[in-house]
C-alpha cells in the first residue's frame, strides 16, 4: 500500500497502525488492506474512465470480484463508483449482501449452474455474459420460466493472447472460455440471441488475460469485438449498445517489474481505439465496460509473517542462500507456486543495519514448492520471531487461498487512520473441524 512507512523506530506503520500492534492483536499470517488505497484505486479508475469516455458513449468499470471480495470490500468499490463483476454463485452472493444493485453486477461463467442463472435472473443482475450455445439455450427458458427478459452479452475470443503466464491467458482458441471468432460459433451465438424473445442481447464481450503491461493487445481485441458489432449490425439492423473489454491490466509485485499502467492511461488507449475502430467501420460507438481485479486490490494488501526456522544452505555453484520459513505459505499464497510468481519481502517489525544476504522465503507446507519469495536480499540477522511483510498479496492472495494441510486460512485486516477493522476473520481449527462429520 501507498501509506506503508519506517516508524521512528524502524517498523512498518500501515495507514498509521504499527504492524507490531496488528501481529500482537491479530496474529500472523495475515492480509493487511488499506482501505484508504483500495478506495483511491477504485475511484481512479471510475474517474479515468468517466473522462475519457464523456465525449464517447460513457463508460463503466466493473470491479473483478475474484481477485478479492468480501461485504465490506464490494461496498466500498461500489461507494467509489465501481460495478462489481462475479464469476460464481459465491461471488455473487457477496455483492448482494453488500447492498449492491442487482443491475450493478455482472456474472461470469463457463459452466454457469442452473442455480447461479437463477438467482441472477430473480435479483435482476444487469449482464450475464454467456459463454457457450447451449448456455444460451438454458439462460433463454430460464428467463421465460420466470417471465423476465434477460439481459445477456457473449464472450469473444478474439484470438489474442496476453499476459504474465500462459494459464492465464484466456482468449486464444485452445482453452475453456467464450465462444470463438474466428469459427464462426461468436456469430452463431449472437444471431440464436437475437432470435429468443426472452434475451436482449447487450453486447459483446472480450477478455485477453491477466497481469498485462502492454496495452498493444487490448486494442487488437478490441477491434475485432467491434468488428462483429458492425457486421452483425449491417446484417441485421441491430447494432449491440455494449462492449466489455475485460480486465487484465498489470501491476509491480518487485522493484523488477515494468511500469504498470495507470488508469488514465488505460482509459485514454481504449477510448481512442475504441473511436478510431468505430470511426472506420462507420458505426456509432457503444458504451464501453472493463473488469479490473488485480490493479485495484493487488497493490492494497500486504500479508505479515512471522519468522520461524532460518538455515543456510550451500548451493551447487559454491554460493549460499539463506532459507527463511513463516508460518504461512502455498496455503495462502498459491502464485509463486501456480504461476512462478515473484514477490518481494521486507524485515517489518524492526530497521536491521545487518548485511543483506540472499534469501528465500518458504512457507511451513509440506512441498518443496512452497515458496513465498523465490529470491530477496534480507538482513542477516532475521530471526524466529521477526515479522515478515511481503507487498502487493491483495489481489489472488486470500481468494485462492487454500486449507492445504489443514491449515486454518488468514483473515483480511483493513486498516483505516490508524485502526484495524477485521473484514473477514481467521479461520480456527474448530471451522475445519466442523466440516468432518466423523
Ligand atoms: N474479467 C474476466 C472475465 C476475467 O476472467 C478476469 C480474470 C478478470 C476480469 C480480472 O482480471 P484482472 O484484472 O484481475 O487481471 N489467478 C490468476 C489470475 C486469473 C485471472 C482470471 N480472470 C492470478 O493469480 O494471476
Amino acid at each position: 500500500p501507498t501509506s506503508v512507512r519506517r516508524g521512528d523506530d524502524g517498523a512498518l506503520v500501515v495507514a498509521g497502525v504499527d504492524v507490531r500492534d496488528i501481529a500482537a492483536e491479530h496474529g500472523t499470517p495475515a492480509y493487511v488492506l488499506d482501505e484508504a488505497d483500495l478506495r483511491g484505486r477504485a475511484r481512479a479508475y471510475a474517474r479515468a474512465f468517466a473522462a475519457a469516455f464523456a465525449d464517447l458513449a460513457g463508460a463503466d468499470v466493473y470491479y473483478a470480484g475474484k481477485a478479492f471480495l468480501s461485504v465490506a470490500v464490494a461496498r466500498w468499490v461500489h461507494d467509489e463508483g465501481l460495478r462489481v463483476d462475479t464469476a460464481t454463485g459465491g461471488e455473487l452472493a457477496v455483492a448482494l449482501r453488500a447492498g449492491v444493485p442487482g443491475g450493478h453486477i455482472g456474472l461470469h461463467g463457463n459452466n454457469k449452474s442452473v442455480d447461479e442463472i437463477v438467482t441472477a435472473l430473480e435479483q435482476g443482475v444487469g449482464r450475464i455474459v454467456v459463454d457457450s450455445l447451449a448456455e444460451v439455450d438454458v439462460v433463454a427458458r430460464l428467463a421465460a420460466e420466470r417471465g423476465v427478459r434477460a439481459p445477456v452479452m457473449v464472450r469473444v475470443t478474439t484470438g489474442v493472447h496476453a499476459g504474465g503466464h500462459e494459464f492465464i491467458a484466456t482468449a486464444h482458441e485452445d482453452q475453456k472460455f467464450g465462444l470463438s471468432l474466428t469459427s464462426g460459433a461468436a456469430r452463431k451465438a449472437v444471431d440464436e440471441i437475437l432470435a429468443r424473445p426472452d434475451l436482449d442481447l447487450v453486447g459483446l464481450h472480450s477478455h485477453i488475460g491477466s497481469q498485462i503491461m502492454d496495452l498493444a493487445g487490448f486494442e487488437v481485441a478490441a477491434r475485432a469485438v467491434l468488428g462483429l458489432r458492425a457486421q452483425v449490425a449491417a446484417d441485421t439492423g441491430y447494432l449491440m449498445p455494449e462492449v466489455d473489454l475485460g480486465g487484465g491490466y498489470g501491476i509491480a509485485y518487485t522493484g523488477a517489474d515494468a511500469t504498470p499502467p495507470t488508469p488514465e492511461e488505460v482509459a485514454a488507449a481504449l477510448a481512442g481505439v475504441v473511436r478510431r475502430a468505430c470511426a472506420e467501420l462507420g458505426t456509432a460507438v457503444p458504451r464501453v465496460s472493463v473488469e479490473p481485479g488485480r490493479s485495484i486490490v493487488g497493490p492494497s494488501a500486504l500479508t505479515l509473517y512471522t519468522v520461524g526456522t532460518v538455515k543456510d544452505v550451500q548451493l551447487d555453484d559454491g554460493g549460499r542462500r539463506t532459507y527463511v520459513s513463516v508460518d504461512g505459505g502455498m496455503s495462502d499464497n498459491i502464485r509463486p507456486a501456480l504461476y512462478e510468481a515473484d514477490y518481494t519481502a521486507a524485515l517489518a517489525g524492526r530497521a536491521s543495519a545487518a548485511e543483506a544476504v540472499p534469501s528465500r522465503v518458504v512457507g511451513k507446507h509440506c512441498e518443496s514448492g512452497d515458496i513465498v519469495v523465490r529470491g530477496v536480499a534480507l538482513p542477516a540477522d532475521v530471526a524466529a520471531g521477526d515479522l515478515l511483510a511481503v507487498p502487493a498479496t491483495g489481489a489472488y492472495g486470500r481468494s485462492m487461498a487454500s486449507n492445504y494441510n489443514l491449515v486454518p486460512r488468514p483473515p483480511v485486516l483493513a486498516v483505516r487512520d490508524g485502526a484495524v477493522r477485521v473484514l473477514v476473520r481467521r479461520e480456527t481449527l474448530e471451522d475445519l473441524l466442523a466440516l468432518d462429520q466423523g
